[in-house]
């Protein structure tokens, strides 16, 4: 079965808008941080950042975020039932008139309300070339198990973890003398690389969903 692209664009206008992105993440941001260069430096045209969301207060991507002088939300977790939480999420997302979510380290699964809201409209960037390694420490997981390939994974969310329709990835080597953190320094590179080309690849709607693959011409 193939579908077209949901849209993400706002039907064209005079004066076409740029697409909003809504980022979700919970640590440092550095795939965040990448992907505002990315607009930054006009490589993302056609995009700009609606709002930073998190659901840890202290989060360093929140305070780079609010440096770079855009929005910020913050919604605790702790506690909370999940649909509540991300109702509230969802709620703020409208209101800050998100198009595409882009969850870049944000450590908590979605509920279904949650993918059901945005449709084919929320990307994630995984530190393994899935579906290897899902969940956490992917690259402890990868050097563990001896796999001589590494590498990431930007996919469509769906309820469950790590596991919708992959848009890109990209394979590093694994070498006798790496540990964990070298590992992840080689994948990181490579992460903060493909978000944008798979933001890119959406935006532009250039693609089609068959089956699980996600299609798109070179
Ligand atoms: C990345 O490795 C990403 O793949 C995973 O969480 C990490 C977030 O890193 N989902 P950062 O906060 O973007 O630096």
């Amino acid at each position: 079965m193939s579908s077209d692209p949901v849209a993400v664009r706002k039907p064209e206008t005079a004066v076409s808008k740029p697409v909003r992105l809504g980022i979700l993440l919970s640590g440092r941001g550095s795939n965040f941080l990448a992907i505002a260069e990315s607009i930054r430096s006009g490589k993302l045209k056609g995009a700009e950042i609606a709002v930073v969301t998190s659901n840890v207060a202290d989060a360093l991507g929140l305070a780079n975020a609010r440096e770079l002088g855009l929005p910020t939300a913050v919604f605790e977790s702790r506690g909370r039932k999940r649909e509540d939480h991300d109702a509230d999420v969802i709620a703020s997302l409208r209101a800050h008139n998100v198009d595409l979510v882009c969850l870049a380290g944000y450590m908590r699964l979605l509920s279904p309300l949650f993918v059901a809201a945005f449709p084919q409209r929320i990307l994630n960037i995984h530190p393994s070339l899935l579906p290897s390694f899902p969940g956490l420490e992917s690259q402890k997981q990868a050097l563990d198990y001896g796999v001589k390939f590494a590498g990431c994974t930007v996919h469509f969310v769906d309820e469950n973890l790590d596991a919708g329709p992959i848009i890109l990835q990209s394979a590093v080597p694994v070498l006798d003398s790496d540990d964990e953190h070298t590992l992840s320094e080689r994948i990181l590179k490579e992460e903060h690389r493909i978000y944008t080309q798979a933001v890119k690849i959406i935006l532009e709607g250039n693609y089609k969903i068959a089956g699980r693959r996600v299609l798109h011409p070179a």
